[in-house]
């Protein structure tokens, strides 16, 4: 550093010369070193601040293939995150409205779910995302099958986007062309975050342990979803087995460094 100059600063003809041992200060400090032309300030080199990494608030389960387990999934996670305390709602995005259906049929059980459903209106869902998120809601959206504005809408405002694919039938095209939309959108938004995981795994099953391999070419969660009656008969009821959403859980929020 120019000797003349208070700790802290350095003369623009110094800076040529020193830059390196300047880059280093600020780093070793932490602190800043205004860089000063005929003895007034005109630039500041700061330390950069890493933004915090967060716990996602926004879900998305997206598919342009139907039945792969969207809104099973979009259920089971919402249970397991108000089991932690936190407030979900899930935003169904679905014109067949099954999560909604889902909740109804509780609540004529008299069943109370550990989260909120709510229909999600198509024109304004990244809105109402966002509100929902800004009154400290953790926001699950379910998506509809086919239907790419919303599935790009989802994308566009989640945080982290879940892709199921079963493992029966596993239809790669379909996976395909859905992780090329959100491949396209990375383009726009290059902190997009997604991941596959792979849905109604049944070890026994030739199909299902090929499609275990094949989804190693794809970004992907380790942990996978059995194929279990439990989860064909948790309509309308709490779900309960929410064992592998945990791990989903504490996966996404190890991939976004948030823990
Ligand atoms: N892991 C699973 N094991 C058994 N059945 C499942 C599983 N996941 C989903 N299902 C069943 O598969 C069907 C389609 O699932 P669903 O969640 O409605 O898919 P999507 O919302 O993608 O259309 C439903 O009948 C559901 O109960
Ligand atoms: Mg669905």
């Amino acid at each position: 550093m120019s000797r003349k100059q208070p700790a802290g600063e350095v003369g623009i003809r110094a800076l040529r010369a020193e830059l390196p041992d300047v880059l280093q200060q600020v780093e070793s400090t932490g602190q800043q070193v205004v860089v000063t032309k005929r003895g007034k300030a005109m630039a500041v080199i700061q330390p950069a601040v890493e933004p915090a990494a967060r716990e996602p608030h926004i879900i998305a389960l997206t598919s342009l293939k139907g039945g792969v387990g969207k809104t099973t999934i979009s259920m089971h996670l919402a249970a397991t995150l108000g089991a932690m305390g936190k407030r979900v709602m899930v935003l169904d995005a679905d014109n067949e409205l099954s999560a909604h259906r889902w909740q109804q049929h509780a609540t004529r059980e008299g069943i109370e779910l550990p989260f909120e459903v709510m229909a999600a209106n198509h024109n304004t869902l990244m809105r109402q995302a966002r509100q929902l998120e800004s009154s400290g809601y953790t926001v699950i959206i379910d998506t509809p099958p086919n239907h790419r504005e919303i599935l790009k809408s989802a994308a566009a405002v989640a945080d982290v986007i879940i892709v199921p694919v079963a493992a029966t039938g596993l239809d790669l095209d379909r996976l395909a062309s859905t992780l090329e939309m959100l491949s396209e959108l990375e383009a726009a938004k290059p902190n997009l975050s997604y991941a596959v995981v792979l849905n109604r795994f049944d070890k026994r099953k030739g199909m299902s342990r090929d499609a275990n391999t094949a989804l190693e070419a794809y970004p992907r969660l380790q942990t996978v979803i059995h194929h279990l009656s439990v989860y064909e008969k948790a309509f309308g009821s709490v779900p309960d087995d929410l064992s592998p959403f945990q791990k989903i859980w504490a996966e996404i929020l190890q991939a976004l460094g948030a823990v």
